[in-house]
């Protein structure tokens, strides 16, 4: 490890408190000049570093540049985890298909800190501004995920990223079928699942789990016509979070997850529309339906105005409150 990288992660570990240069010296068996050095570089980066005299440094608890170290002090269980930081990226999904199609393995991270042609479902583009949002992908392998049906690791993860909002902010958004999640009625996060195919084979070797999360975006980073409708925790609560914080709270659920079960059941508590009316956009056309509620497939029970009863799958439907 490098002494940046190493005074860095002992910064993190002591966020807001502050750890003395002695101590940090020590650990990493380096001067104390030498400690201040790395300060300095990590200052030059834009790090929020304050000086505490005699009690040494502190990391300001406003710090918010995106790091592997980081996100890596919130998942010290997984220390191996390969977590690339990519200041700009076309989309992270991207890159993670690129990492495994090169072998990465299972919980492989690419994040970024400004995507410029983010990708959301149906080809739309996610806006991904630079220095606010947490855009990252998850490599996952289907044998190591525990449960057989690839499938619903798009509405486990919507559970698992609303549980880790709400772990960090207190506040508990909601999620609108079949993967964007909602805080005060707009959208603030979204999360795109896509297939990596051998290419011998045809057979799907890992998913690529895409989420972004508008975490500190301010409003005037969001396309005019778009700021009806969608929103960041920094704009619903008032307050900034730490990026690297919260993607250590969503991959630490996601990489320990045993039993979906639990998952599934707090989607479903946290499912919107449920009982209300909305039309149903699919490639033969649109109707209006009442929503049901969910099957066990994490498909959505709607029913048509002639009365019949249909399960949607995520493919190519999406709905809009009426
Ligand atoms: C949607 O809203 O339809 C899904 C949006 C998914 C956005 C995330 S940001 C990280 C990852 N990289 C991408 O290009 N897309 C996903």
């Amino acid at each position: 490890m490098s002494t940046r990288s190493g005074v860095l992660s002992m910064l993190e570990l002591k966020r807001g408190e502050g750890v003395s240069g002695e101590a940090i010296a020590r650990e990493m068996g380096l001067s104390r000049n030498a400690v201040w050095k790395a300060v300095e570089a990590l200052r030059a980066e834009g790090h929020r570093i304050e000086a505490l005299g005699k009690r040494g440094y502190r990391l300001s608890e406003q710090n918010d540049i995106l790091s592997a170290e980081g996100i890596r002090c919130g998942l010290t269980e997984f220390e191996d985890a390969e977590i690339c930081v990519f200041s700009s990226v076309s989309s992270t999904n991207a890159k993670a298909k690129e990492m495994a199609g090169m072998g990465a393995p299972h919980g492989s991270v690419a994040v970024a800190d400004h995507q410029s042609a983010g990708r959301g479902r149906y080809g739309r583009t996610f806006v991904s501004p630079a220095g606010c949002g947490l855009y990252m992908s998850v490599v996952l392998k289907a044998e190591c995920l525990p449960f057989d049906d690839p499938a619903r690791i798009t509405s486990v993860a919507a559970a698992l990223t609303m549980d880790a909002i709400e772990a960090l902010t207190g506040l508990a958004p909601r999620v609108k079928w079949v993967n964007d999640l909602f805080i005060n009625g707009k959208k603030i996060c979204g999360i795109l699942t896509e297939a990596v195919t051998n290419v011998e084979s045809g057979e799907i070797s890992s998913l690529v789990l895409g989420i972004g999360v508008n975490v500190n975006t301010p409003v005037e980073a969001f396309p005019e016509e778009l700021r009806e409708n969608i929103s960041s925790i920094f704009i619903e609560s008032g307050q900034r979070y730490s990026r690297n914080r919260l993607a250590a709270e969503i991959l630490r659920r996601l990489l320990t997850l045993k039993d979906p079960a639990p998952a599934l059941l707090r989607y479903r508590e946290r499912l919107l529309y449920v009982g209300e009316h909305v039309t149903v956009h699919g490639p033969k056309g649109s109707y209006e339906a009442l929503v049901l509620g969910l099957d066990e497939k994490c498909r959505l029970l709607v029913k048509a105005k002639d009365g019949e009863e249909r399960a949607l799958s995520s493919g190519e439907i999406s709905i809009r409150i009426q």
